[in-house]
Protein backbone atom coordinates (compact mmCIF):
# COMPACT_ATOMS: atom_id res chain seq x y z
CA UNK A 1 0.00 0.00 0.00
CA UNK A 2 1.06 3.47 -0.64
CA UNK A 3 1.80 5.88 2.15
CA UNK A 4 -1.51 7.40 2.62
CA UNK A 5 -2.67 8.46 6.36
CA UNK A 6 -6.22 9.38 5.53
CA UNK A 7 -8.34 7.62 8.31
CA UNK A 8 -11.03 7.50 6.10
CA UNK A 9 -9.14 5.95 2.97
CA UNK A 10 -7.59 3.40 5.56
CA UNK A 11 -10.93 2.47 6.57
CA UNK A 12 -12.59 1.66 3.15
CA UNK A 13 -9.48 -0.24 2.49
CA UNK A 14 -10.30 -2.87 5.09
CA UNK A 15 -13.35 -4.09 3.48
CA UNK A 16 -11.85 -4.79 0.27
CA UNK A 17 -12.29 -8.18 -0.37
CA UNK A 18 -9.48 -10.96 -2.19
CA UNK A 19 -8.83 -9.04 -5.60
CA UNK A 20 -6.19 -9.91 -8.31
CA UNK A 21 -3.69 -7.29 -9.69
CA UNK A 22 -2.51 -7.20 -12.67
CA UNK A 23 0.49 -4.98 -13.99
CA UNK A 24 0.22 -4.90 -17.53
CA UNK A 25 1.86 -7.38 -20.11
CA UNK A 26 4.36 -4.43 -21.39
CA UNK A 27 3.81 -1.40 -18.71
CA UNK A 28 4.21 2.29 -19.06
CA UNK A 29 7.87 3.30 -18.43
CA UNK A 30 6.49 6.36 -16.73
CA UNK A 31 8.12 9.26 -16.37
CA UNK A 32 7.79 12.58 -14.87
CA UNK A 33 7.42 15.67 -17.12
CA UNK A 34 6.68 19.37 -16.52
CA UNK A 35 3.23 19.14 -16.95
CA UNK A 36 2.73 15.82 -15.57
CA UNK A 37 3.89 12.28 -16.32
CA UNK A 38 4.09 10.32 -20.01
CA UNK A 39 4.81 6.87 -20.90
CA UNK A 40 7.97 6.65 -22.70
CA UNK A 41 9.00 4.17 -25.93
CA UNK A 42 12.51 3.76 -27.10
CA UNK A 43 13.97 0.98 -29.77
CA UNK A 44 13.58 -1.74 -27.28
CA UNK A 45 11.07 -0.78 -25.00
CA UNK A 46 7.12 0.38 -25.65
CA UNK A 47 4.18 -0.28 -22.98
CA UNK A 48 1.41 -2.36 -24.81
CA UNK A 49 -1.72 -3.88 -23.31
CA UNK A 50 -2.79 -7.18 -24.28
CA UNK A 51 -6.53 -7.35 -25.29
CA UNK A 52 -6.54 -11.17 -24.09
CA UNK A 53 -5.09 -10.50 -20.61
CA UNK A 54 -8.53 -8.61 -20.16
CA UNK A 55 -11.09 -10.92 -22.49
CA UNK A 56 -12.80 -13.33 -22.04
CA UNK A 57 -14.87 -12.39 -19.12
CA UNK A 58 -16.29 -15.03 -17.26
CA UNK A 59 -20.48 -14.47 -16.44
CA UNK A 60 -20.05 -13.49 -12.84
CA UNK A 61 -16.55 -11.34 -13.64
CA UNK A 62 -15.72 -7.87 -14.57
CA UNK A 63 -12.21 -6.18 -15.62
CA UNK A 64 -11.69 -2.66 -14.77
CA UNK A 65 -8.38 -0.79 -17.05
CA UNK A 66 -7.72 2.34 -15.48
CA UNK A 67 -5.56 5.70 -16.06
CA UNK A 68 -5.27 8.71 -13.80
CA UNK A 69 -3.31 11.90 -13.43
CA UNK A 70 -0.79 10.49 -10.88
CA UNK A 71 0.26 7.98 -13.12
CA UNK A 72 -1.54 4.70 -13.62
CA UNK A 73 -1.77 3.89 -17.77
CA UNK A 74 -4.16 1.09 -18.63
CA UNK A 75 -3.83 -0.48 -15.00
CA UNK A 76 -6.09 -3.26 -14.96
CA UNK A 77 -7.24 -5.46 -11.75
CA UNK A 78 -10.28 -7.96 -12.24
CA UNK A 79 -12.82 -9.11 -9.70
CA UNK A 80 -16.44 -10.12 -9.34
CA UNK A 81 -20.03 -9.32 -8.73
CA UNK A 82 -20.00 -11.20 -5.27
CA UNK A 83 -17.18 -9.35 -3.95
CA UNK A 84 -18.05 -6.40 -1.45
CA UNK A 85 -16.10 -3.70 -2.61
CA UNK A 86 -12.95 -2.96 -4.87
CA UNK A 87 -10.07 -0.25 -4.46
CA UNK A 88 -8.46 0.96 -7.78
CA UNK A 89 -5.36 2.33 -6.20
CA UNK A 90 -3.45 4.94 -7.47
CA UNK A 91 -0.01 4.96 -9.05
CA UNK A 92 1.24 1.28 -9.05
CA UNK A 93 4.27 0.18 -7.10
CA UNK A 94 5.77 -1.29 -10.20
CA UNK A 95 6.35 2.06 -11.76
CA UNK A 96 9.27 4.01 -10.67
CA UNK A 97 8.54 7.71 -9.90
CA UNK A 98 11.22 10.07 -11.01
CA UNK A 99 9.61 12.61 -8.69
CA UNK A 100 7.20 10.49 -7.03
CA UNK A 101 7.14 12.64 -3.56
CA UNK A 102 5.35 15.13 -5.52
CA UNK A 103 3.15 13.07 -7.22
CA UNK A 104 2.23 10.98 -3.22
CA UNK A 105 2.29 14.70 -1.66
CA UNK A 106 -0.35 15.73 -4.11
CA UNK A 107 -2.86 12.46 -3.67
CA UNK A 108 -2.38 12.97 0.00
CA UNK A 109 -4.05 16.42 -0.05
CA UNK A 110 -6.50 15.08 -2.91
CA UNK A 111 -7.40 11.37 -1.40
CA UNK A 112 -10.68 12.67 0.44
CA UNK A 113 -13.56 10.45 -0.47
CA UNK A 114 -17.34 11.39 -2.64
CA UNK A 115 -18.98 8.48 -1.90
CA UNK A 116 -22.49 8.51 -3.48
CA UNK A 117 -22.03 8.25 -7.31
CA UNK A 118 -24.28 5.77 -8.86
CA UNK A 119 -24.68 4.51 -12.30
CA UNK A 120 -27.23 3.02 -13.67
CA UNK A 121 -27.18 0.66 -16.96
CA UNK A 122 -30.00 0.15 -19.02
CA UNK A 123 -29.26 -2.94 -21.75
CA UNK A 124 -33.46 -2.20 -22.73
CA UNK A 125 -32.52 1.17 -24.60
CA UNK A 126 -29.94 1.27 -27.27
CA UNK A 127 -29.14 3.91 -29.37
CA UNK A 128 -26.00 4.47 -32.25
CA UNK A 129 -23.56 1.74 -33.45
CA UNK A 130 -19.72 2.19 -33.26
CA UNK A 131 -18.26 3.32 -37.13
CA UNK A 132 -14.41 3.75 -35.42
CA UNK A 133 -11.87 5.35 -34.16
CA UNK A 134 -8.48 6.38 -35.74
CA UNK A 135 -5.91 9.64 -36.31
CA UNK A 136 -4.52 10.94 -39.34
CA UNK A 137 -1.95 10.48 -41.44
CA UNK A 138 -0.92 14.48 -42.52
CA UNK A 139 2.18 15.12 -44.56
CA UNK A 140 3.80 16.02 -41.35
CA UNK A 141 3.26 12.46 -40.15
CA UNK A 142 4.98 10.73 -42.91
CA UNK A 143 7.90 13.30 -42.36
CA UNK A 144 8.05 13.05 -38.75
CA UNK A 145 8.34 8.98 -38.91
CA UNK A 146 10.89 9.10 -41.34
CA UNK A 147 12.78 10.91 -39.14
CA UNK A 148 12.66 7.93 -36.18
CA UNK A 149 14.12 4.41 -36.40
CA UNK A 150 12.36 1.77 -38.17
CA UNK A 151 11.78 0.58 -34.21
CA UNK A 152 10.20 2.89 -32.93
CA UNK A 153 8.14 3.72 -36.27
CA UNK A 154 6.71 0.27 -35.48
CA UNK A 155 6.02 1.12 -31.69
CA UNK A 156 4.03 4.02 -33.04
CA UNK A 157 2.03 1.78 -35.91
CA UNK A 158 1.71 -1.30 -33.36
CA UNK A 159 0.46 1.44 -30.27
CA UNK A 160 -2.43 2.65 -32.50
CA UNK A 161 -3.25 0.27 -35.29
CA UNK A 162 -2.88 -3.15 -33.32
CA UNK A 163 -6.63 -4.83 -32.58
CA UNK A 164 -4.86 -7.03 -30.11
CA UNK A 165 -2.28 -4.58 -28.27
CA UNK A 166 -2.75 -1.03 -29.67
CA UNK A 167 -5.70 0.96 -29.27
CA UNK A 168 -7.26 -0.89 -31.90
CA UNK A 169 -7.86 2.08 -34.35
CA UNK A 170 -9.61 1.20 -37.38
CA UNK A 171 -9.82 4.51 -39.13
CA UNK A 172 -7.31 6.75 -41.05
CA UNK A 173 -7.51 10.88 -42.42
CA UNK A 174 -5.24 11.63 -44.89
CA UNK A 175 -4.89 15.15 -46.95
CA UNK A 176 -5.67 14.74 -50.80
CA UNK A 177 -2.39 17.25 -51.36
CA UNK A 178 -1.16 19.15 -48.58
CA UNK A 179 -2.64 20.47 -45.43
CA UNK A 180 -1.04 23.20 -42.91
CA UNK A 181 0.38 19.65 -41.17
CA UNK A 182 2.94 19.83 -44.19
CA UNK A 183 6.52 21.11 -45.05
CA UNK A 184 4.58 23.50 -47.95
CA UNK A 185 0.99 23.95 -49.37
CA UNK A 186 0.60 21.44 -52.58
CA UNK A 187 -2.04 19.75 -54.61
CA UNK A 188 -2.03 17.65 -57.78
CA UNK A 189 -2.34 19.50 -61.44
CA UNK A 190 -0.89 23.06 -60.02
CA UNK A 191 0.42 22.98 -64.05
CA UNK A 192 -0.74 23.69 -65.93
CA UNK A 193 -3.20 25.98 -65.00
CA UNK A 194 -6.83 26.08 -66.31
CA UNK A 195 -6.31 22.55 -67.45
CA UNK A 196 -9.82 21.23 -67.11
CA UNK A 197 -8.78 17.32 -68.04
CA UNK A 198 -6.40 17.34 -65.10
CA UNK A 199 -3.82 15.92 -67.75
CA UNK A 200 -1.14 16.14 -65.57
CA UNK A 201 -2.97 14.07 -62.81
CA UNK A 202 -2.05 10.59 -64.30
CA UNK A 203 -0.27 9.16 -61.02
CA UNK A 204 -0.11 9.69 -57.31
CA UNK A 205 2.34 12.44 -56.57
CA UNK A 206 5.39 10.82 -54.81
CA UNK A 207 4.70 12.10 -51.25
CA UNK A 208 1.59 10.04 -51.69
CA UNK A 209 3.49 7.11 -53.02
CA UNK A 210 6.14 7.21 -50.03
CA UNK A 211 3.45 7.68 -47.58
CA UNK A 212 0.96 4.78 -49.21
CA UNK A 213 4.55 2.64 -48.47
CA UNK A 214 4.37 4.12 -44.91
CA UNK A 215 0.66 2.68 -44.45
CA UNK A 216 1.22 -0.43 -45.59
CA UNK A 217 3.93 -0.77 -43.39
CA UNK A 218 1.66 -0.03 -40.21
CA UNK A 219 -0.69 -2.41 -41.82
CA UNK A 220 1.69 -5.14 -41.62
CA UNK A 221 3.56 -4.40 -38.26
CA UNK A 222 0.36 -3.98 -36.61
CA UNK A 223 -1.35 -7.07 -38.58
CA UNK A 224 -4.73 -5.00 -39.39
CA UNK A 225 -5.63 -4.58 -43.00
CA UNK A 226 -9.18 -3.36 -41.90
CA UNK A 227 -8.60 -0.08 -41.79
CA UNK A 228 -11.65 2.68 -43.30
CA UNK A 229 -9.44 5.69 -45.05
CA UNK A 230 -11.32 8.81 -45.42
CA UNK A 231 -9.83 11.77 -47.83
CA UNK A 232 -10.42 15.42 -48.18
CA UNK A 233 -9.18 18.11 -49.73
CA UNK A 234 -7.68 21.28 -48.47
CA UNK A 235 -7.57 23.35 -51.32
CA UNK A 236 -7.79 22.90 -55.14
CA UNK A 237 -4.69 23.94 -57.45
CA UNK A 238 -5.11 27.44 -57.32
CA UNK A 239 -6.01 28.28 -60.40
CA UNK A 240 -9.33 26.77 -59.80
CA UNK A 241 -9.96 29.32 -57.35
CA UNK A 242 -11.28 32.99 -57.36
CA UNK A 243 -8.12 34.35 -55.69
CA UNK A 244 -6.09 32.13 -57.31
CA UNK A 245 -4.14 31.49 -54.24
CA UNK A 246 -3.44 28.68 -51.59
CA UNK A 247 -5.26 30.51 -48.86
CA UNK A 248 -7.50 33.79 -47.83
CA UNK A 249 -10.75 34.57 -48.91
CA UNK A 250 -11.89 32.01 -51.87
CA UNK A 251 -14.54 30.34 -53.59
CA UNK A 252 -14.46 27.62 -56.60
CA UNK A 253 -14.67 29.21 -59.89
CA UNK A 254 -17.73 27.83 -61.47
CA UNK A 255 -16.21 27.17 -64.66
CA UNK A 256 -14.41 24.52 -62.32
CA UNK A 257 -16.64 23.26 -60.42
CA UNK A 258 -16.75 19.78 -62.63
CA UNK A 259 -13.41 19.74 -63.18
CA UNK A 260 -13.05 19.68 -59.13
CA UNK A 261 -15.13 16.65 -59.16
CA UNK A 262 -13.08 14.80 -61.82
CA UNK A 263 -10.14 15.61 -59.61
CA UNK A 264 -11.31 13.52 -56.41
CA UNK A 265 -12.62 10.68 -59.04
CA UNK A 266 -9.11 10.91 -60.55
CA UNK A 267 -7.84 10.56 -56.74
CA UNK A 268 -9.99 8.00 -56.12
CA UNK A 269 -8.56 5.90 -59.19
CA UNK A 270 -4.66 6.10 -58.52
CA UNK A 271 -5.17 5.44 -54.95
CA UNK A 272 -7.11 2.09 -56.13
CA UNK A 273 -4.31 1.50 -58.86
CA UNK A 274 -1.52 2.05 -55.74
CA UNK A 275 -4.18 -0.98 -53.35
CA UNK A 276 -5.60 1.53 -51.40
CA UNK A 277 -9.55 1.33 -51.52
CA UNK A 278 -10.68 4.46 -49.87
CA UNK A 279 -14.14 4.36 -47.86
CA UNK A 280 -15.14 7.90 -47.81
CA UNK A 281 -14.34 11.31 -48.73
CA UNK A 282 -15.41 14.50 -47.32
CA UNK A 283 -16.26 17.60 -49.07
CA UNK A 284 -13.19 19.65 -48.23
CA UNK A 285 -11.85 20.60 -44.62
CA UNK A 286 -13.34 23.21 -43.18
CA UNK A 287 -15.16 25.57 -45.79
CA UNK A 288 -15.69 28.36 -43.50
CA UNK A 289 -11.76 28.96 -43.57
CA UNK A 290 -12.11 30.28 -46.98
CA UNK A 291 -15.38 32.41 -46.14
CA UNK A 292 -15.18 34.10 -42.52
CA UNK A 293 -12.30 32.72 -40.94
CA UNK A 294 -9.49 33.71 -43.47
CA UNK A 295 -8.70 36.06 -41.34
CA UNK A 296 -7.36 34.10 -39.02
CA UNK A 297 -6.68 30.96 -41.23
CA UNK A 298 -3.59 31.46 -43.08
CA UNK A 299 -2.90 27.83 -44.65
CA UNK A 300 -4.62 26.20 -47.48
CA UNK A 301 -8.60 26.30 -47.66
CA UNK A 302 -11.37 26.38 -50.46
CA UNK A 303 -13.99 28.74 -48.96
CA UNK A 304 -17.53 27.12 -49.65
CA UNK A 305 -20.95 28.91 -48.53
CA UNK A 306 -24.02 25.92 -47.78
CA UNK A 307 -25.35 27.23 -51.09
CA UNK A 308 -22.69 26.86 -53.14
CA UNK A 309 -21.75 23.68 -51.75
CA UNK A 310 -25.39 22.23 -52.41
CA UNK A 311 -24.75 22.93 -55.78
CA UNK A 312 -21.40 21.41 -56.38
CA UNK A 313 -22.72 18.32 -54.31
CA UNK A 314 -26.28 18.15 -56.03
CA UNK A 315 -24.80 18.52 -59.66
CA UNK A 316 -21.10 17.50 -60.01
CA UNK A 317 -19.72 15.91 -57.30
CA UNK A 318 -22.54 13.15 -56.24
CA UNK A 319 -23.56 12.44 -59.66
CA UNK A 320 -19.88 11.90 -60.79
CA UNK A 321 -18.90 9.45 -57.96
CA UNK A 322 -22.55 7.85 -57.98
CA UNK A 323 -22.24 7.31 -61.84
CA UNK A 324 -18.85 5.86 -61.14
CA UNK A 325 -17.64 2.62 -59.98
CA UNK A 326 -16.51 4.23 -56.75
CA UNK A 327 -20.40 4.75 -55.94
CA UNK A 328 -19.86 2.98 -53.04
CA UNK A 329 -17.18 5.39 -51.67
CA UNK A 330 -19.15 7.26 -48.83
CA UNK A 331 -19.57 11.33 -49.02
CA UNK A 332 -19.05 13.01 -45.88
CA UNK A 333 -20.79 16.73 -45.74
CA UNK A 334 -19.77 19.99 -44.29
CA UNK A 335 -16.02 18.75 -42.23
CA UNK A 336 -16.35 21.88 -40.07
CA UNK A 337 -16.73 23.06 -36.85
CA UNK A 338 -20.00 21.91 -34.48
CA UNK A 339 -21.71 25.62 -34.71
CA UNK A 340 -22.51 24.88 -38.12
CA UNK A 341 -24.73 21.78 -37.23
CA UNK A 342 -27.32 21.42 -38.46
CA UNK A 343 -28.16 24.24 -40.28
CA UNK A 344 -25.31 24.48 -43.34
CA UNK A 345 -27.58 20.79 -44.31
CA UNK A 346 -30.53 22.49 -43.92
CA UNK A 347 -28.93 25.39 -46.14
CA UNK A 348 -27.47 22.87 -48.46
CA UNK A 349 -31.25 21.47 -48.98
CA UNK A 350 -33.17 24.34 -49.61
CA UNK A 351 -30.80 25.53 -52.50
CA UNK A 352 -30.41 21.81 -54.06
CA UNK A 353 -33.28 19.06 -53.31
CA UNK A 354 -31.01 16.50 -53.73
CA UNK A 355 -27.90 17.45 -52.33
CA UNK A 356 -28.12 16.17 -48.45
CA UNK A 357 -29.25 13.20 -50.17
CA UNK A 358 -25.68 12.32 -51.74
CA UNK A 359 -24.32 12.42 -47.79
CA UNK A 360 -23.66 8.94 -46.53
CA UNK A 361 -22.38 11.20 -43.29
CA UNK A 362 -22.03 14.01 -41.69
CA UNK A 363 -18.57 15.09 -40.58
CA UNK A 364 -17.61 17.07 -37.22
CA UNK A 365 -14.82 18.96 -35.91
CA UNK A 366 -14.51 19.63 -32.43
CA UNK A 367 -12.14 22.95 -31.79
CA UNK A 368 -15.11 24.96 -30.23
CA UNK A 369 -17.04 22.45 -28.50
CA UNK A 370 -16.94 24.40 -25.43
CA UNK A 371 -19.29 27.01 -26.35
CA UNK A 372 -21.00 24.85 -28.63
CA UNK A 373 -23.57 22.41 -26.68
CA UNK A 374 -23.46 18.54 -28.02
CA UNK A 375 -27.53 18.38 -28.59
CA UNK A 376 -26.36 20.77 -32.08
CA UNK A 377 -25.55 17.03 -33.47
CA UNK A 378 -28.24 15.22 -31.21
CA UNK A 379 -30.70 17.38 -33.33
CA UNK A 380 -28.97 16.86 -36.58
CA UNK A 381 -28.97 13.32 -36.12
CA UNK A 382 -32.68 13.87 -35.47
CA UNK A 383 -33.35 15.27 -39.03
CA UNK A 384 -30.95 12.89 -40.90
CA UNK A 385 -31.05 9.55 -38.70
CA UNK A 386 -29.62 7.52 -41.48
CA UNK A 387 -26.50 9.38 -41.83
CA UNK A 388 -23.38 8.78 -39.85
CA UNK A 389 -21.56 11.45 -37.90
CA UNK A 390 -18.16 11.58 -37.25
CA UNK A 391 -15.87 13.99 -35.58
CA UNK A 392 -13.32 13.87 -38.06
CA UNK A 393 -10.69 16.47 -36.80
CA UNK A 394 -9.17 17.37 -33.29
CA UNK A 395 -6.31 18.66 -31.33
CA UNK A 396 -5.33 20.79 -28.25
CA UNK A 397 -3.11 23.99 -28.57
CA UNK A 398 -4.85 26.25 -31.19
CA UNK A 399 -6.23 28.28 -28.94
CA UNK A 400 -4.77 32.30 -27.84
CA UNK A 401 -4.46 31.75 -24.26
CA UNK A 402 -3.15 27.84 -24.75
CA UNK A 403 0.39 26.45 -25.14
CA UNK A 404 0.78 26.38 -28.96
CA UNK A 405 2.73 22.99 -29.01
CA UNK A 406 2.44 19.98 -26.95
CA UNK A 407 2.34 20.25 -23.00
CA UNK A 408 3.97 17.04 -22.29
CA UNK A 409 2.38 14.82 -19.99
CA UNK A 410 -0.75 17.34 -19.30
CA UNK A 411 -3.65 15.25 -17.50
CA UNK A 412 -5.50 18.12 -18.30
CA UNK A 413 -5.28 17.95 -21.84
CA UNK A 414 -5.85 14.05 -21.81
CA UNK A 415 -9.38 14.83 -19.77
CA UNK A 416 -10.67 17.38 -22.35
CA UNK A 417 -10.15 14.21 -24.80
CA UNK A 418 -12.11 12.24 -22.58
CA UNK A 419 -14.47 14.79 -21.58
CA UNK A 420 -15.24 15.72 -25.09
CA UNK A 421 -15.19 12.10 -26.53
CA UNK A 422 -17.82 11.12 -24.24
CA UNK A 423 -19.87 13.88 -25.01
CA UNK A 424 -20.28 13.21 -28.70
CA UNK A 425 -20.62 9.43 -28.31
CA UNK A 426 -23.58 10.44 -25.89
CA UNK A 427 -24.90 12.73 -28.72
CA UNK A 428 -24.88 10.02 -31.63
CA UNK A 429 -21.70 10.58 -32.66
CA UNK A 430 -20.60 6.82 -34.69
CA UNK A 431 -16.74 7.57 -34.53
CA UNK A 432 -13.84 9.82 -33.61
CA UNK A 433 -10.74 10.33 -35.90
CA UNK A 434 -8.48 12.90 -33.83
CA UNK A 435 -5.36 14.86 -35.74
CA UNK A 436 -1.49 13.96 -36.32
CA UNK A 437 -0.83 10.56 -35.13
CA UNK A 438 2.89 11.92 -34.05
CA UNK A 439 4.24 15.77 -33.81
CA UNK A 440 7.58 16.57 -33.19
CA UNK A 441 8.53 18.39 -29.36
CA UNK A 442 7.63 21.90 -31.13
CA UNK A 443 3.92 20.48 -32.17
CA UNK A 444 4.63 20.17 -35.93
CA UNK A 445 5.89 20.64 -38.41
CA UNK A 446 3.58 22.93 -40.06
CA UNK A 447 4.02 25.18 -42.91
CA UNK A 448 2.59 28.01 -41.11
CA UNK A 449 3.70 27.48 -38.00
CA UNK A 450 0.36 26.27 -36.43
CA UNK A 451 1.52 23.68 -34.20
CA UNK A 452 -0.37 21.84 -31.93
CA UNK A 453 -0.62 19.33 -29.16
CA UNK A 454 -0.80 15.54 -30.25
CA UNK A 455 -1.40 11.97 -28.56
CA UNK A 456 2.27 10.85 -29.75
CA UNK A 457 5.18 13.14 -29.25
CA UNK A 458 9.15 12.22 -30.34
CA UNK A 459 11.70 14.03 -28.91
CA UNK A 460 14.61 16.20 -30.36
CA UNK A 461 17.32 13.31 -31.07
CA UNK A 462 14.53 11.12 -32.08
CA UNK A 463 15.82 8.03 -29.69
CA UNK A 464 12.32 8.33 -28.01
CA UNK A 465 8.51 8.74 -28.43
CA UNK A 466 5.92 10.14 -25.72
CA UNK A 467 2.72 8.83 -25.37
CA UNK A 468 0.53 11.31 -23.75
CA UNK A 469 -2.29 11.15 -21.17
CA UNK A 470 -4.82 11.81 -24.65
CA UNK A 471 -3.78 8.67 -25.90
CA UNK A 472 -5.00 6.81 -23.42
CA UNK A 473 -7.97 8.86 -22.99
CA UNK A 474 -8.57 8.24 -26.28
CA UNK A 475 -7.86 4.66 -25.99
CA UNK A 476 -10.29 3.50 -23.02
CA UNK A 477 -12.67 4.03 -26.03
CA UNK A 478 -11.13 2.69 -29.06
CA UNK A 479 -9.71 0.26 -27.31
CA UNK A 480 -12.65 -1.22 -26.31
CA UNK A 481 -15.37 -0.60 -28.54
CA UNK A 482 -14.85 -2.63 -31.64
CA UNK A 483 -16.19 -1.16 -34.58
CA UNK A 484 -20.58 -2.48 -33.98
CA UNK A 485 -20.90 -1.69 -30.54
CA UNK A 486 -24.36 -0.44 -29.89
CA UNK A 487 -24.49 2.24 -27.02
CA UNK A 488 -27.02 1.56 -24.64
CA UNK A 489 -28.84 3.67 -21.89
CA UNK A 490 -26.95 4.39 -18.89
CA UNK A 491 -27.26 7.38 -16.40
CA UNK A 492 -25.19 8.80 -13.51
CA UNK A 493 -25.96 11.37 -10.70
CA UNK A 494 -22.95 13.40 -10.10
CA UNK A 495 -21.90 16.19 -13.01
CA UNK A 496 -17.87 15.55 -12.71
CA UNK A 497 -18.26 11.73 -13.09
CA UNK A 498 -19.36 11.11 -16.33
CA UNK A 499 -19.85 7.83 -17.84
CA UNK A 500 -21.03 6.32 -21.32
CA UNK A 501 -22.50 2.50 -22.15
CA UNK A 502 -22.04 0.21 -25.02
CA UNK A 503 -22.92 -3.55 -25.78
CA UNK A 504 -19.86 -4.81 -27.46
CA UNK A 505 -20.37 -7.39 -30.65
CA UNK A 506 -18.59 -10.06 -28.72
CA UNK A 507 -21.98 -9.39 -25.85
CA UNK A 508 -19.73 -7.49 -23.05
CA UNK A 509 -21.11 -4.53 -21.80
CA UNK A 510 -18.09 -1.39 -21.88
CA UNK A 511 -18.48 1.52 -19.36
CA UNK A 512 -16.17 4.51 -19.98
CA UNK A 513 -16.25 6.55 -16.45
CA UNK A 514 -14.46 9.89 -16.27
CA UNK A 515 -13.97 11.01 -12.67
CA UNK A 516 -12.80 15.06 -13.51
CA UNK A 517 -13.24 15.67 -9.51
CA UNK A 518 -10.16 15.68 -7.46
CA UNK A 519 -11.08 12.84 -4.74
CA UNK A 520 -11.30 9.36 -4.51
CA UNK A 521 -14.88 8.41 -5.82
CA UNK A 522 -16.43 5.52 -3.86
CA UNK A 523 -19.15 4.50 -7.02
CA UNK A 524 -21.79 2.30 -7.00
CA UNK A 525 -22.83 0.74 -10.96
CA UNK A 526 -26.32 -1.13 -11.26
CA UNK A 527 -26.57 -2.98 -13.67
CA UNK A 528 -30.28 -5.10 -13.72
CA UNK A 529 -29.25 -8.25 -15.18
CA UNK A 530 -25.96 -9.00 -13.06
CA UNK A 531 -26.07 -6.97 -9.82
CA UNK A 532 -24.00 -4.18 -8.35
CA UNK A 533 -20.28 -3.26 -8.70
CA UNK A 534 -19.08 -1.23 -5.41
CA UNK A 535 -15.41 0.05 -6.68
CA UNK A 536 -13.57 3.03 -6.04
CA UNK A 537 -11.30 4.89 -8.12
CA UNK A 538 -8.87 7.62 -7.73
CA UNK A 539 -8.84 11.56 -7.98
CA UNK A 540 -8.62 12.75 -12.01
CA UNK A 541 -8.53 9.71 -13.65
CA UNK A 542 -10.90 7.33 -16.50
CA UNK A 543 -11.96 4.22 -16.60
CA UNK A 544 -13.36 1.16 -18.58
CA UNK A 545 -15.05 -1.06 -17.06
CA UNK A 546 -15.96 -4.34 -18.69
CA UNK A 547 -18.56 -7.07 -17.58
CA UNK A 548 -21.07 -9.75 -19.75
C1 LIG B 1 14.61 1.92 -23.25
O1 LIG B 1 13.60 1.88 -22.26
C2 LIG B 1 13.77 0.86 -21.31
C3 LIG B 1 12.53 0.85 -20.42
O2 LIG B 1 12.32 2.12 -19.87
C4 LIG B 1 15.05 1.10 -20.54
O3 LIG B 1 15.25 0.06 -19.61
C5 LIG B 1 16.20 1.16 -21.53
O4 LIG B 1 17.39 1.50 -20.82
C6 LIG B 1 15.94 2.18 -22.60
N1 LIG B 1 16.99 2.12 -23.60
C7 LIG B 1 17.68 3.19 -23.94
C8 LIG B 1 18.71 2.97 -25.00
O5 LIG B 1 17.50 4.28 -23.42
C1 LIG C 1 -35.92 -4.38 -19.52
O1 LIG C 1 -36.74 -5.30 -20.21
C2 LIG C 1 -37.09 -6.43 -19.43
C3 LIG C 1 -37.82 -7.43 -20.31
O2 LIG C 1 -38.79 -6.77 -21.10
C4 LIG C 1 -37.90 -5.98 -18.22
O3 LIG C 1 -38.21 -7.10 -17.42
C5 LIG C 1 -37.08 -4.98 -17.41
O4 LIG C 1 -37.83 -4.45 -16.34
C6 LIG C 1 -36.60 -3.83 -18.28
N1 LIG C 1 -35.66 -3.01 -17.53
C7 LIG C 1 -35.73 -1.69 -17.45
C8 LIG C 1 -34.70 -1.02 -16.61
O5 LIG C 1 -36.58 -1.04 -18.04
C1 LIG D 1 -10.43 17.85 -72.77
O1 LIG D 1 -10.63 16.56 -73.31
C2 LIG D 1 -11.70 16.49 -74.25
C3 LIG D 1 -11.95 15.03 -74.60
O2 LIG D 1 -10.76 14.32 -74.63
C4 LIG D 1 -11.32 17.32 -75.45
O3 LIG D 1 -12.37 17.28 -76.42
C5 LIG D 1 -11.10 18.76 -75.03
O4 LIG D 1 -10.65 19.53 -76.10
C6 LIG D 1 -10.08 18.83 -73.89
N1 LIG D 1 -10.08 20.19 -73.37
C7 LIG D 1 -8.96 20.87 -73.22
C8 LIG D 1 -9.15 22.28 -72.72
O5 LIG D 1 -7.87 20.42 -73.46
C1 LIG E 1 -33.33 15.15 -57.87
O1 LIG E 1 -33.37 13.76 -58.11
C2 LIG E 1 -34.53 13.33 -58.77
C3 LIG E 1 -34.51 11.82 -58.84
O2 LIG E 1 -33.27 11.35 -59.30
C4 LIG E 1 -34.62 13.99 -60.15
O3 LIG E 1 -35.81 13.59 -60.80
C5 LIG E 1 -34.60 15.50 -59.97
O4 LIG E 1 -34.56 16.14 -61.22
C6 LIG E 1 -33.38 15.93 -59.16
N1 LIG E 1 -33.44 17.34 -58.88
C7 LIG E 1 -32.49 18.19 -59.23
C8 LIG E 1 -32.68 19.65 -58.85
O5 LIG E 1 -31.47 17.85 -59.82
Amino acid sequence: MKAFTNNIFISLLLYYASLEVFATTEPCALRTTKYGSVCVCNVTYCDYLEENDILPIESDDFAIVSSSKAGLRFSYLKGNFHQESIVVEDAPKHIELEDSSKILKQQNSDAFIFDDAVIKINRNVSYQKIVGFGGSFTGAVSHNLDQLPEEIQNHVFRSYYSKNSGISYNMMRMPIGGCDFDLKPWAYNENPVNDVNLTSFSQLDERDLYRLSQIQKLKEISNNYDIKHMSSAWSPPPWMKSNNDWTGFSSLKKEFYQTWADYHLRYLELMEANNVKVWAITTGNEPLNGVIGWMFVHFMSLGWTPKNQAIWVGENLGPTLKNSKFKDVKIFGNDDQRYTFPTWFKLMERTHENSTSYLDGLAVHWYWDMFFPPNLIAKTHELYKDKIIINTESSVGDKPLETHGPELGSWDRGEKYANYYMEDLQNWVNGWIDWNLILNDHGGPNYVNNFVDSAVIYNNDNTEIYKQPIFYAIGHYSKFLPEGSIRIESSGNSRNIKNVAFLRPDGNIAVIILNKKNKLVKLKIVDELRGNIMISIPPRSVHTLIFK
